[in-house]
């Protein structure tokens, strides 16, 4: 049975590197030399230097590209060296049309370092065709879209993104972090470039930081490699072995939090504290049905907000269970808060325009039992409700 028939789960764990061909390991060895012996003064191995190619980096390059059905993987120092690189695919004069309430990272990269270089961009609602087909200039190169959004969890329609892409022969950019090759495939939904951070649910363990990115096809793999060596971000072969292990169980880590995300999600949606519940596999969700027909899952990160920034702040406060931090994608369930956290590099004036409220919390939901979670939950909401009560009584 060849490897391309083989369910997605199974291939996370059989693919062409599961056996070292050296010494029959079972885990990939991790490669730390920098440089390697020539044994010929005009023709070198497959590995000069560790920058160009390390077999490590070179493993884990080849399990995401099979995974995200693509011809090439690279992989990156970060998720944001991933997309930085992606982005000098760019020249100056280009233009950018770019999901509005993209990750703050990337929101600090376009704003403030691309236009220093002359490339130029418009925000839009991607879930609006309208708006982006309205965007389009004559210098548009390239649409990136993070789907679903972080943090509102909007879904961008990917199939009509790239289309719209290849009628002016632009390239389509797709975030994938959110949802991994587990749920969604945009290389198969026609997009050029797929980017992760790998930092998420792919490594999985909040034990270590990285970016990958998987392209469609040969001409551009060969223009992402040159970048790739020319800037210089690459994963350390300590990271990329990190990130391999973590690929091996994305499998049941992305199910079991996925449904506990549904269950939480479903939890919050009747709590009278909770203003909004933000989910794509909520009923009521503007495009759960155009989540259903791109990919396998609405994913385990949901946002919700609270009456206002009060609120949150005593919600958070009595909150134990889930770790209050930066990042998605763990084993543990970790709350944050975009406008201080993943927002805090776009302007309190622009996160306002996108709709990311000072009282909105992001949850990623990680392996806890989800009941523990509501419970979690229920006794800060119901400490939170008992206050506001008291201060009431007290006016
Ligand atoms: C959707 C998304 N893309 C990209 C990034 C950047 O990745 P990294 O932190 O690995 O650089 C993040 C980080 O939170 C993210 O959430």
């Amino acid at each position: 049975m060849a490897s391309q028939e083989y369910s997605f789960e199974t291939k996370l764990l059989h693919n062409q590197h599961k056996i070292d061909p050296v010494t029959g390991a079972v885990s990939v060895p991790i490669q730390h030399a920098s440089t390697f012996h020539q044994f010929d003064v005009d023709s070198f191995g497959k590995y000069d230097y560790a920058r160009s190619l390390n077999p490590t980096r070179e493993a884990l390059e080849d399990v995401i590209a099979e995974l995200e059905g693509g011809v090439k993987g690279f992989a990156f120092a970060s998720g944001m060296a991933a997309i930085s690189t992606a982005f000098l695919l760019l020249s100056s004069g280009d233009h950018i049309v770019i999901t509005e309430d993209v990750y703050g990272g990337t929101f600090r990269m376009v704003t403030q370092v691309l236009t220093r270089f002359g490339i130029e961009h418009t925000f839009v609602d991607m879930t609006d065709l309208g708006q982006v087909r309205q965007a389009i200039q004559p210098n548009t190169k390239a649409f990136y879209a993070e789907t679903p959004s972080n943090p509102l969890l909007k879904v961008t329609d990917i199939r009509a993104i790239s289309q719209i892409a290849k009628e002016i022969g632009a390239l389509t950019f797709v975030d994938n972090t959110f949802l991994t090759p587990e749920l969604q495939k945009p290389l198969e939904l026609g997009a050029d470039i797929v980017l992760h951070s790998a930092t998420k649910f792919l490594a999985g363990h909040s034990d270590v930081v990285a970016g990958l990115a998987v392209v469609k096809d040969e001409e551009l793999a060969k223009r992402l490699y040159f970048l790739q060596i020319s800037f210089g971000a690459v994963l350390g072969p300590q990271d990329a072995w990190l990130v391999l292990r973590g690929i091996k169980t994305l499998h049941v880590r992305l199910e079991q939090s996925q449904k506990s995300a549904l269950k939480i999600a479903e939890f919050l949606a009747e709590h009278p504290l909770i203003e909004n519940v933000y989910y794509p596999g909520l009923t009521g969700h503007p495009q759960k049905e155009l989540q259903e027909s791109q990919a396998n899952g609405a994913g385990a990160v949901l946002s919700f907000e609270l009456k206002d920034e009060t609120a949150l702040r005593e919600f958070v406060s009595h909150v134990e269970l889930p770790v209050f931090a930066v990042s998605l994608g763990a084993v543990e369930s970790i709350l944050s808060y975009p406008a201080k956290m993943s927002h805090a590099a776009m302007p309190q004036d622009e996160r306002e325009k996108r709709g990311i409220k000072n009282s909105l919390l992001r949850l990623s939901v990680g392996l806890e039992n989800p009941d523990d979670i509501i419970n979690d939950f229920s006794q800060s909401l119901e400490k939170l409700q008992h206050n506001q009560f008291a201060f009431h009584q007290g006016e």
